[in-house]
């Protein structure tokens, strides 16, 4: 029979700290129908004993990964066991409070699909986190909301904490790599209603975390996949195969009107950059960003408005790349110009994606 409520808690070389949790959590959810799964990664730390024990008590059983390692997929995996009508996730370690259950419960009761554990809305924090570990974790949301458009408007998609329904994964194939399972069923999944409920992340008593800084480059790898699984790499080689065809269409119409309508080539300069920006602004409205548009033709000048203030930004930031490389470092000006092209294509597209296709 299904049970309310599935918690699936990734574990590591947490004996210490799975007795306090259980009975926090028990205490949490107090009379509710629940089941807590611990996916434990062969810790051989006395982990197995303990949750046998604690098993006579409470609702708590132990999964035991004997030939795989990783956070992440071991909540996917940890999905598999779980019968719930709603699936949580949370850490072992206490850093995630479990008396912060019943507010994501009661979100979903409200008509989420997606309640979040958030240390960045109004109420939630973290504890004595050093400036450092603050900068990284900001900067990490802000890749995301760069690169995945779905985790735009979510404060905390790193967030390990949260419950949602598991109808929002049907479909959906998850292949985390990593840390953040939450990033990864926010992009692969498809949650309708997501609420961030906020929490603080409170410092770890017992045991030591496991992350390494391998984790951030797992990061930047697994962004780049769900890009890859999400076509936004496809949209980037568009990108620049559409701006590539603008360059042909600026030299052909540069040479046209000098040698042909005896333009002087300063002017034929000025008509053809502008041409070129009109083409490349209509194949990428049609071509690279279809699923991006707004109708209306409203909307049209206004994204028309913007990418021609991003081509000039673009421009700027090619001419600044062409100077330094040259004047500074004495670079060759035609090789100079190739990385001040790489630069701006760099910048158009980045500042394109996020603003003028948002
Ligand atoms: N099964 C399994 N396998 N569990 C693991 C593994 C693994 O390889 N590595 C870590 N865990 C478990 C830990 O035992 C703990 O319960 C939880 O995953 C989080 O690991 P920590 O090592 O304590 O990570 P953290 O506190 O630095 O990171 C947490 O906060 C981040 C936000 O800053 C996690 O919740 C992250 O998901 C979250 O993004
Ligand atoms: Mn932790």
């Amino acid at each position: 029979m299904g049970k309310t409520l599935s918690l699936v808690i990734p574990a590591f070389r947490e004996r210490d700290n799975i007795a306090a949790l259980v009975k926090r959590v028990h205490h949490a959810l107090n009379d509710r129908d629940y089941e807590l799964i611990v996916v434990d990664d062969n810790s051989q730390d006395g982990t197995e004993e303990l949750v046998a024990e604690l098993a006579m008590q409470y609702p708590v059983r132990i999964v035991v990964r004997r030939d795989k390692r990783g956070l992440a997929s071991a909540v996917v995996d940890g999905f598999t066991h779980a019968s719930g009508d709603a699936i949580a996730v949370m850490d072992a370690d206490l850093q995630h409070p479990p008396e912060v259950l019943p507010a994501l419960l009661q979100a979903l009761e409200d008509g989420a699909d997606m309640a979040i554990g958030s240390r960045y809305v109004k109420g939630g924090g973290c504890e004595g986190w050093s400036l450092l570990r603050r900068i990284m974790s900001k900067g990490a949301g802000f890749l995301a909301h760069l690169f995945l458009p779905s985790t735009r408007g979510i404060a905390d998609p790193m967030s390990g904490f949260f419950m949602f329904r598991p109808d929002i994964l049907t479909g959906a194939d998850l292949h985390p790599t990593g840390y953040k399972i939450l990033m990864e069923i926010l992009v692969a999944g498809r949650p309708q209603k997501t609420v961030e409920v906020p929490f603080v992340f409170v410092a770890r008593e017992r045991g030591e975390s496991k992350l390494r800084l391998s984790q951030q480059v797992d990061y930047l790898r697994h962004i780049a996949s769900l890009m890859r699984r999400k076509g936004e790499l496809t949209r980037f080689l568009k990108f620049c195969l559409v701006g590539s065809s603008g360059v042909l269409v600026n030299m052909g119409l540069l040479w046209t009107l000098t040698e042909f309508a005896g333009l002087f080539y300063m002017v034929s300069a000025a008509i053809s950059i502008e041409t070129s920006i009109v083409t490349n602004f209509l194949l990428n409205d049609f071509f690279t960003f279809p699923d991006r548009r707004s109708k209306g033709v409203g909307h049209f000048a206004r994204r028309f408005a913007k990418f021609n203030l991003v081509s000039l930004g673009g421009l700027v930031v090619n001419m600044t790349v062409l100077w330094t490389l040259t004047s500074v470092v004495g670079l060759h000006y035609l090789v100079s110009n190739l990385f001040g092209i790489a630069a701006a294509t760099v910048w158009n597209y980045l500042v394109n994606f996020w603003w003028t296709w948002k």
